[in-house]
């Protein structure tokens, strides 16, 4: 049964059509690194361009108070390139400026607004019809014929540009969106998901998953591998000293989340996997050492060797792998190899794997392994395992309130 709109519902010629994309990307020394998600909106944007709608982009990048927490002009420059259209960046999202902009679009051109969490009342957890009323919506619902959805990966946050289009504008789910829901569905149906490899740096979601999967599915987790952040604020729970990277939990707010982590820890200690050893960074150099000497002035940036071996015997292992985030900070020289070598040791296993999150995607094209060794690579990272948990995400029920409102009776 047909739950969403899609864009063949709709003729979008000389029509104004806002699409919410996700690109949010690492930077390194200022730049924008290149990755997956580029390639795979651009798709999207290229039809909307060559049907002849009038197209306004929407993206964010990073969180507030991040480093990275950037305008998206370079965005724009880069997505240009894949697009193979000029896409206008307007350093602006709300205000005169870009309505100028929309009110002159042509047929067939595009542009790209600003970082949409420069707004403040963005990425508020908030409900759709407390959205529709965002600053966002107002401005640009009477400026546009329809939103596309399409941001599959930021499709788990309850944000105006996510959500809050819902109920006053037809809401379409573009391509990556119905690809990644179709593409998905069809991964987690022959088997459950056993191994879960969860690592990288943010791990508000990873928790909130886990928490689920084991109440709601516990059959699917046999294993859960740590690494990244996940793992430090285990190994905390459990009350090891984690050197500095204690005050990175802090930073990012992770802290409040360590009295969740050990509940986690006592109901399913045989599931959750942590590190034995760490490497960390001594006179410019990868050093390992086990989780019970970690130095007080070290920072954890990757897992240590004895680590991976126990990690590789439970993949060579599994029916089915999911994989979140690397393993360590992979950028770092020296301190790849965990990620690298858990990495390809799931493309070397007859599991069924599934792939998520944009720093994945990009350790993957480091690494060189093809991408053919892994059943599926989704744009998704925090959006795919909250998928997997909730069978749904905020975004797609959006897409199907604003479907049922919008609608031609029969
Ligand atoms: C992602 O990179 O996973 C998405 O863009 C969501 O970003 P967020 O975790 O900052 O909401």
């Amino acid at each position: 049964m047909k739950e969403f709109f899609v864009l063949d519902d709709f003729d979008l010629k000389n029509k104004r059509v806002a699409i919410r994309i996700d690109l949010n990307s690492d930077f390194e020394n200022g730049k924008l690194l290149p990755n997956e998600r580029f390639e795979a909106y651009s798709k999207t944007v290229k039809e909307l361009i060559e049907r002849e709608a009038k197209v306004i982009i929407l993206a964010h990048q990073s969180r507030k108070g991040e480093p990275d927490f950037v305008s998206l002009n370079q965005h724009a420059e880069l997505f240009s390139k894949y697009v193979g259209y000029n896409i206008e960046f307007v350093n602006d999202i709300i205000g005169e400026k870009a309505k100028k902009r929309i009110n002159e679009l042509k047929s067939g051109e595009a542009i790209m607004l600003d970082n949409v969490r420069f707004l403040d009342d963005e990425d508020k957890e908030k409900s759709i019809n407390e959205h529709a009323n965002s600053s966002l919506v107002k401005f640009l619902s009477p400026l546009i014929d329809f939103y596309v959805l399409d941001a599959f990966s930021a499709a788990h946050r309850s944000h105006a540009s996510i959500v809050g289009f819902a109920t006053v504008k037809p809401m379409i789910a573009g391509r990556v969106m119905e690809k990644e829901i179709e593409s998905v569905k069809e991964a987690i149906k022959p088997l459950g998901l056993n191994v879960w490899i969860v690592g990288g740096a943010k791990i508000d979601d990873c928790i909130k998953v886990l928490e689920k999967m084991f109440e709601r599915k516990p059959e699917s987790i046999e294993k859960v591998l740590t690494g990244g952040l996940l793992a430090a604020l285990f190994l905390l729970a459990k009350g090891y000293k984690i050197g500095k990277t204690y005050e990175l939990l802090e930073k990012k707010g992770y802290l409040n989340l360590l009295e969740k982590a050990k509940k986690l820890l006592s109901l399913y200690s045989k599931e959750i996997e942590l590190p034995i050893d760490v490497a960390i960074e001594k006179n410019g150099k990868r050093k390992e050492v086990p989780i019970e000497k970690i130095p007080n002035n070290a920072l954890i940036l990757d897992i240590g060797s004895k680590t991976i071996e126990k990690y590789k015997k439970i993949i060579s292992e599994a029916r089915s792998i999911i994989v979140k985030g690397p393993m360590g900070k992979f950028e770092q020289e020296g301190f790849e190899i965990g990620t690298k070598e858990i990495l390809e040791e799931v493309a070397k296993s007859d599991a069924y794997s599934l792939i998520g999150g944009g720093d994945t995607s990009v350790a993957i094209e480091k690494f060189k392994i093809p991408k053919n060794k892994f059943n599926y690579i989704s744009v998704g990272g925090g959006a795919l395992i909250t998928y997997l948990a909730e069978g749904t995400l905020v975004g797609i029920e959006a897409l199907k309130i604003s479907y049922s409102l919008f609608r031609k009776p029969k």
